[in-house]
């Protein structure tokens, strides 16, 4: 009997999962979950396979992430894609991280629109290539009617730059009398990040073991529910994100309350 159950229980590992995220549904499902997607390169040490392959790899989780994102109801999904520090890598490597949105875009911008997802990009656009920012503006301006869920890549997105930058602007309206001093504020204050028009992260994954921030959302991430996986990003899939999703859920946020 116990076989004939366990039997019962190893066959459907899909159907498993289906119903996880029916009960998922019916609870508060994260409104914005950002991620830090960490481990490419590990993945692909691994195989015995260059770098760029675990990028590749990685590359193609996000699309079935997106999907079960928008499937469940999430508001918005942040990518951290490249930040602002990975310039530092091998030139072929950035190269190729730089062709990846052209790829992604090539290939799922039609199913995103489908999907009704919208297409956001969060950081620096001077120094990305020509290539990469007109494939992020095409799909930006294609998804723009979208009302599902943001796709919001952070792209040579650095947070404390991000801050500096809106502290500089901040002052400049003060100098010039827009602004005045008593009207800084926190929720004045985040009108001025990049992140301007988007509420904070809910939740927080970041995979392949790795505990910290990495100069991610560091303003957003005041209240968010963290999550950290051994898991690669390549190897993360669908049971991974519901599995943090049934974390945040058993979690009480009291925002500094009682
Ligand atoms: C960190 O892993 C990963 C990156 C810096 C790049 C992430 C990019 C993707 C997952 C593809 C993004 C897809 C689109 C559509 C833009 P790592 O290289 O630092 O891994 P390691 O720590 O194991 O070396």
């Amino acid at each position: 009997m116990l076989k004939k159950l366990k039997l019962w229980r190893n066959s459907g590992p899909s159907s498993n999962l289906q119903e996880r995220i029916q009960q998922v549904k019916q609870q508060k499902v994260p409104s914005h979950i950002a991620i830090i997607m960490d481990g490419n390169g590990r993945w692909a040490k691994k195989r015995a396979l260059p770098r760029v392959a675990g990028h590749h790899e990685g590359m193609k989780v996000v699309r079935k992430i997106t999907k079960l994102a928008s499937e469940l109801g999430v508001k918005t999904l942040t990518v951290y894609a490249f930040s602002t520090e990975n310039w530092k890598r091998p030139k072929t490597e950035v190269d190729y991280i730089m062709s990846l949105p052209d790829e992604f875009l090539d290939t799922f911008l039609p199913e995103l629109v489908a999907e009704n997802v919208q297409v956001k990009m969060m950081g620096y656009k001077q120094n990305l290539p020509a290539h990469t920012l007109s494939a992020l503006e095409r799909a930006i301006h294609e998804t723009k009617d979208n009302t599902g869920l943001s796709l919001n890549f952070a792209l040579n997105y650095g947070s404390r730059a991000e801050i500096i930058e809106a502290v500089k602007d901040v002052l400049k309206e003060c100098k010039s009398g827009i602004m005045d001093e008593n009207d800084i504020n926190e929720e004045t204050f985040s009108a001025y990040l990049m992140s301007k028009n988007i509420e904070d992260p809910d939740l927080l994954i970041r995979t392949s073991g790795e505990i910290r921030l990495s100069n991610f959302m560091l303003w957003q991430l005041a209240y968010t529910e963290f999550w950290f996986t051994d898991v690669l990003w390549p190897d993360f899939n669908e049971e991974h994100l519901v599995e943090a999703i049934e974390v945040f859920q058993r979690r009480q946020r009291r925002f500094g309350g009682v």
